[in-house]
């Protein structure tokens, strides 16, 4: 299904917005600064949410800048075409995010003090989420159905590569101290209290009025209706149907897509790719 996507080191990227050049100069050219803060996902982990979080940490709360400044131009994709111009010339501390896999993340970013904090998410919500997005964008080759896109994604042949990959990268700097993992389903569960981890991890101290104005401006509801978050700013001609991003926001969505017969080959699958790693990384159904 990836005929029309971009590949790159072996890995499918979207077609639109990714370039062989600026991959490449992402990972060996861009200048990683100390007082950056990457939000790092495989797509559809919950990217746009962290980013608003950050930026609403940012602002303490005032919704002014993610009210007036589209989503990725507040925190630059770093790979992509527009995104990597946009992030060099940004001044002082960064908010920057990427959705590369951590061997063609660019590399002065190992020899830094640069923060990242990498969202994982089921990946049966994931799948769900990403064939909806997919199917509604004109970036990338569209999926014909939820199980070939489940198909594709075991053979790591959608957007991004091999999710399994991709966390098994990330997940090896998990003892680093510039390094936050977080889950979908935690930010979910208890968002205020994720929340106060991620300012504890950035050495930041809000206030309580601050961390309400955070947790109202960075819902689902307000993400939603705000034009500079919701995909209202991309042209229509790259989109099916309106705001593909802020589909549902729920976990376990895709009990109402999977087959118990495909949940079943699913969890064989990550059992085989994943069994070495401490389940609590994994904290979902
Ligand atoms: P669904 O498609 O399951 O609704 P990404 O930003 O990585 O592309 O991820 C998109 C997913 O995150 C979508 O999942 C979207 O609804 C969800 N999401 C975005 N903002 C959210 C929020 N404020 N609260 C809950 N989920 C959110």
């Amino acid at each position: 299904m990836s005929d029309d996507n971009l590949w790159y080191e072996g890995i499918p990227f979207p077609r639109v917005f990714y370039s062989p050049e600026i991959l490449r100069k992402a990972r060996e050219e861009f200048v990683m600064k100390d007082e950056d803060v990457v939000t790092v996902t495989f797509p559809k982990s919950g990217t746009h949410w962290l980013m608003e979080i950050l930026c609403l940490i940012h602002s303490k709360g005032d919704p002014k800048w993610v009210q007036s400044v589209p989503i990725w131009d507040r925190s630059p994709w770093i790979e992509t075409d527009p995104g990597f111009e946009l992030a060099n010339k940004k001044e002082g501390p960064r908010l920057l995010t990427s959705h590369l896999p951590i061997h063609l993340f660019p590399k002065s970013f190992f020899s830094s003090k640069a923060k990242v904090i990498y969202v994982i998410r089921n990946p049966k919500d994931v799948i769900v989420s990403g064939y909806f997005y997919w199917s509604s964008v004109n970036f990338a080759k569209k999926p014909k159905s939820v199980k070939q896109f489940l198909e594709c994604f075991l053979e790591g042949n959608v957007p991004f590569g091999s999710w399994f990959d991709h966390v098994r990268g990330w997940v090896s700097m998990r003892e680093r101290e510039n390094f936050l993992m977080l889950s979908y389903e935690e930010l979910k569960r208890d968002t205020e209290k994720t929340v106060e981890k991620i300012c504890q991890f950035l050495g930041k101290k809000v206030e309580p009025e601050e961390l309400s104005l955070i947790l109202k401006n960075s819902s689902f509801q307000a993400m939603r209706e705000n034009k500079m978050s919701n995909f209202s700013v991309v042209d229509d001609a790259y989109l099916v149907h309106k705001n593909p991003l802020l589909r549902k926001g729920m976990t376990g969505d895709w009990k109402n897509y999977f087959t118990v017969a495909q949940a079943e080959a699913f969890d064989k699958v990550f059992q085989e790719k994943m069994a070495d790693l401490p389940r609590e990384l994994f904290p979902w159904e």
